[in-house]
């Protein structure tokens, strides 16, 4: 086992992660329960999507005991109720490129859930393909996206997941990667397969942080291209020496999707800025 992960009590893996973790679970919690009237309403089966899926449970560096990574979180969310009504998700999809991960976060899924559970081991790009096959046409979906670094979310697995009829998509933008690597030229065929066509739009020849805003900028308007509304409330996640470390993204088919987005609170209960 590598450094960044540890064998937990129950024998299988948890990874090793900074505290800006709980970020993104807590805005995925909230998400999740915030949205169950929506699922509600619309009735049909309503699934779950992690395609970065990771081993399920996480230590945070520094602390004791697990926590639960983002499926658990999720799948744990939609199961309680909120205002006496609780709108599980039917189906979960799992994938990740380690099969250690894999067979970890459905084991842990089945210790929590008798949620129907289907994995695939392998890159995201070619399993998205599998999952979107297989999901049922009615239904609102959740994708938790959350790679290490912006290529391993080429822009092929979110135009493949806006083909399938209404797939929302909380997309974790490693903004760490494109500050450490966007200016080298050598990396700029990673770049192109995130963003097909960026080098025509951003202006490389200007201030690192120019280039950057502008990265992003277009990025989230190939994504509003898919048919998506991006919400405009992008959650930034800072490590303690203020760098920042990750973005938030909220896309969703429907409006509502950005309209509950915005009144989520942050950890420390405030709306939180805009970027
Ligand atoms: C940030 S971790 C996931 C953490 C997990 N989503 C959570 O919330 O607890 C990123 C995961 O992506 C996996 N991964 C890396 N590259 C991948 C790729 N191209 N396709 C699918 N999974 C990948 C890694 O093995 C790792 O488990």
């Amino acid at each position: 086992m590598d450094d960044q992960y540890e064998s937990d009590e129950d024998g299988y893996p948890r990874e090793i992660v900074g505290p800006w973790v709980s970020d993104k679970h807590h805005f995925l919690r909230h998400y999740v329960t915030a949205s169950q009237g929506a699922r509600g309403k619309m009735g049909g089966a309503h699934c779950l999507i992690d395609l970065y899926c990771g081993p399920g449970k996480a230590r945070i560096r520094g602390g004791h005991g697990s926590v639960f990574g983002g499926t658990l979180t999720a799948v744990d969310a939609a199961a309680r109720s909120r205002r006496g009504q609780a709108v599980p998700f039917t189906r979960v999809f799992i994938s990740d490129v380690r099969e250690d991960n894999v067979s970890a976060c459905k084991a842990r899924l089945s210790a929590i859930s008798d949620i129907q559970v289907t994995s695939f081991v392998g890159e995201a790009e070619t399993n998205v393909h599998k999952v979107v096959t297989n999901l049922p046409r009615r239904g609102i979906h959740l994708a938790y996206l959350d790679p290490y670094s912006l290529h391993q979310l080429p822009f092929s697995v979110l135009k493949a997941l806006a083909e399938a009829p209404r797939v929302d998509l909380l997309i974790h933008f490693a903004a760490s990667d494109m500050a450490r690597n966007l200016e080298r030229c050598d990396l700029w065929p990673r770049f192109d397969a995130v963003a097909p066509g960026w080098q025509d739009s951003c202006d490389t020849i200007r201030g690192k942080s120019v280039v950057r805003q502008q990265f992003f900028a277009y990025w989230t308007k190939l994504v509003q291209d898919l048919g998506y509304h991006v919400s405009d409330r992008v959650v930034s996640v800072k490590n303690t020496r203020r760098r920042e470390i990750y973005r938030l993204v909220l896309a969703s088919k429907h409006k509502l999707g950005d309209n509950i987005w915005r009144t989520l609170n942050d950890r420390s209960g405030q709306k939180g800025l805009s970027l």
